[in-house]
């Protein structure tokens, strides 16, 4: 019993642990061949003013055929600004250069490879609700996650 109590303790502490550790004004998001985020929901501290994203490509494929990249759009915006990504080709990292509804992005990797970029805090509103998805074409629908800005 006094184990049992002791175990819940710990738990108990993880959990209060959390919001400390996600006031960290980085993340890593890994992308695979399978063609999937690690993470499908991101809170971004209010108390950032930039983040930090990195992208992790853990697969092995090649970035002509299993490029991935990371935009930022307002869920909103996001079918929309994918569509014209995928238009833009590969030389504009399948993103419409200057498309004032993608707020950051990162170039396209490929298996083994890493990329960072920062998302500009100070352009999150509450209670709007973000998307962040891959452009790489054909990949849009699957891999996309949600983000919002925390408290
Ligand atoms: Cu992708």
């Amino acid at each position: 019993m006094k184990k049992t109590l002791m175990t819940l303790a710990v738990l108990a502490a993880g959990v209060v642990a959390t919001p400390a550790m996600a006031a960290d004004c980085a993340l890593t998001i890994e992308g695979n061949d399978q063609m999937q985020f690690n993470i499908k929901n991101v809170e971004v501290p209010k108390a950032c003013t930039k983040y930090t994203v990195t992208l992790k490509h853990t697969g092995k494929m090649p970035k002509s055929s299993m490029g991935h990249n990371i935009v930022l759009t307002s869920t909103a915006d996001a079918n929309a600004a994918a569509a014209d990504g995928m238009k833009a080709g590969a030389a504009a990292e399948y993103v419409k250069p200057g498309d004032a509804r993608v707020i950051a992005f990162s170039k396209v990797i490929g298996g083994g490879e890493t990329t960072t970029f920062d998302i500009d805090v100070t352009k999150l509103k509450a209670g709007t609700e973000y998307t962040y998805f891959c452009s790489f074409p054909g990949h849009s629908f699957i891999m996309r996650g949600v983000l919002k800005l925390g408290s």
